[in-house]
């Protein structure tokens, strides 16, 4: 049955109600007329391509956007928050896509973030945050130092930690906007666990997310929205993966099921010399004795959960990290990399999972697109023209939305920022590619398309290397897979047929 004519059973007016919600950026509509239903102690999934309006919407019932047309009731009486702090005072609160804790804040007062305990002298009562904050940490089965400054853990450690600050602060209300991208399968399962029982407390989750096996999993109710507009509301009984891409996508999606979740038939290798190998590569307690190489025309995935190791690897590969013990060869000579500048120069190229600190938010796209061959050859002149000449045929072919090359960067979805990031290794080819967690909080159709540009840049002959914790990605890039356990490969994949399953059970 579909939500939109469903009453709610009590006669109870929904927790949320928002109706004919329209918000422009600069001209640009950002959602169209939209409307959506939230009951109480209901978790609803929100799902739709990158772009399509999810977290604009959100934003408004945060306090965040406060200009925007239409009406928003809770428990039936119209409010209209004025700031984040209107919103947050009716109970209502919010992870951000983008992580908003403060990384040189310790663990505890992150998840005591706005109301630090105090004790009798008005002073903030250390003590007891560092308890409270233990307590709640390990609800979320989280085994981490209070007192630890955040920035210092890792990304997937710093999202449940503000998770666990929204889920205990109490709101009848919770948002999350794509929570899970950073987790591992058994912090998503713990995460589950923690909103089941926040449900049971008659609170209300919407819960947006890419992974729709999670959507379905979770939610008690779906909505849709494409392009800025509601597509449907539906109860989650009775719909499948399949269905809810039909209608977030609106177009054929033949394949796209299997590329992403079924088998997949890993190629032979091709002809040829590694283009960079490692022998025994170790680095402190992240990874151990680590040999592997790639070749030209290969794309080699290095899956593991979280943790395992294999960011740390990434950034050895880079010159980031100096390794304790083996080495790394590149056309096979023994190569010390001292920095990221001896990496670069060798032909080796990397793209972290964080992109924003590889962009640059305030300038148009173009100028992101053609950073790459400004770095190179910096006296070169290249006339505005050919910038924006070469730039637009990127835009184009990667559908980077919106096509315009005079967007600021800081504008587009993460979705469309990531082409931006791959396509200045379009314009300037390297010998290597590592690519870490390349398709994060993407939607499905965006992914496809980072697909593309890799594939493209493989055939052209570039050795890529693809780190990731998410199975979906390595399936859907790598033509052979390595797979890290707790700083060690356990297990290799090649020129067989692998699945999800399989990976999981290697990791
Ligand atoms: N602060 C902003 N300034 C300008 N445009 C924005 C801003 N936030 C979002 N947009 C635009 O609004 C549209 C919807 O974005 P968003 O709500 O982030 O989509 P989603 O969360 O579904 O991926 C996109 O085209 C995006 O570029
Ligand atoms: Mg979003």
């Amino acid at each position: 049955m579909a939500l939109d004519e469903k009453q709610s059973a009590t006669g109870a007016p929904p927790r949320l109600k928002m109706t004919d919600i329209s918000k422009s950026f600069g001209g640009v509509a950002a959602l169209k007329g939209v409307d959506f239903t939230l009951q109480a102690g209901e978790i609803h999934g929100l799902v739709g391509e990158n772009g399509a309006g999810k977290s604009t919407m959100m934003k408004i019932i945060a306090g965040v956007h406060t200009e925007y047309q239409g009406s928003l009731e809770i428990d039936g009486k119209e409010v209209h928050f004025r700031s984040a702090h209107d919103s947050l005072a009716a109970g209502i609160s919010m992870v951000h896509q983008e992580l908003s804790i403060v990384s040189d804040l310790t663990v505890a007062e992150n998840v005591y973030l706005g109301k630090q305990p105090l004790n009798a002298l008005g002073l903030v009562d250390w003590p007891a945050m560092v308890k409270g904050a233990r307590e709640q940490l390990n609800n979320l089965g989280i085994d981490v130092d209070p007192r630890m400054r955040i920035g210092a853990l890792p990304i997937g450690l710093q999202q449940l930690i503000e998770l666990a600050r929204v889920l205990f602060s109490g709101a009848r209300i919770i948002i999350l906007d794509e929570p899970t991208s950073a987790l591992s399968p058994p912090e998503v399962q713990r995460l589950f666990e923690v909103l089941r029982k926040v449900r049971a407390d008659g609170r209300s989750i919407v819960f947006i997310s890419h992974f729709l096996d999670d959507i379905l999993s979770i939610s008690d109710a779906v909505t849709i929205f494409r392009n800025g507009r509601h597509v449907i509301s539906h109860s989650t009984e009775g719909i499948d993966k399949n269905w809810l891409i039909e209608h977030m996508i609106g177009r054929g999606h033949e394949g796209l099921e299997e590329s992403y979740s079924g088998l997949i038939s890993l190629p032979t290798r091709p002809e040829g010399a590694p283009v960079l190998a490692t022998q025994g590569l170790s680095y402190g307690r992240a990874f151990a004795d680590v040999s592997l190489d790639v070749r030209a025309g290969e794309v080699l995935g290095v899956y593991g959960f979280m943790g395992c190791g294999q960011l740390e690897f990434a950034r050895t590969l880079f010159g980031k990290l100096k390794p304790a013990h083996g080495h790394i060869e590149l056309e096979g000579k023994t190569r010390t990399l001292r920095n990221t500048a001896q990496a670069r120069a060798a032909g080796i190229a990397f793209v972290p999972e964080s992109r924003r600190s590889m962009l640059f938010h305030h300038q148009p796209l173009y100028r992101n697109i053609s950073i790459s061959i400004l770095e190179r050859i910096s006296r070169l002149w290249l006339k505005p023209g050919v910038e924006r000449k070469t730039a637009q045929g990127h835009i184009e072919a990667l559908h980077i939305r919106p096509p315009r090359v005079n967007a600021l960067l800081g504008s587009l979805s993460g979705g469309n920022q990531q082409k931006v990031a791959l396509a200045k290794w379009l314009t300037h080819m390297p010998k290597v590619l590592i690519l870490s967690e390349p398709t994060r909080g993407m939607d499905v159709g965006a992914k496809d398309d980072v697909v593309k540009i890799v594939r493209d840049l493989r055939d052209k002959g570039l050795a890529v290397i693809v780190v990731s914790a998410e199975p979906e990605t390595v399936l859907s890039l790598a033509d052979r897979v390595v797979v890290m356990k707790k700083g060690r490969i356990v297990r290799e994949f090649a020129a067989e047929t692998i699945s999800k399953d399989k990976l999981l059970e290697a990791a």
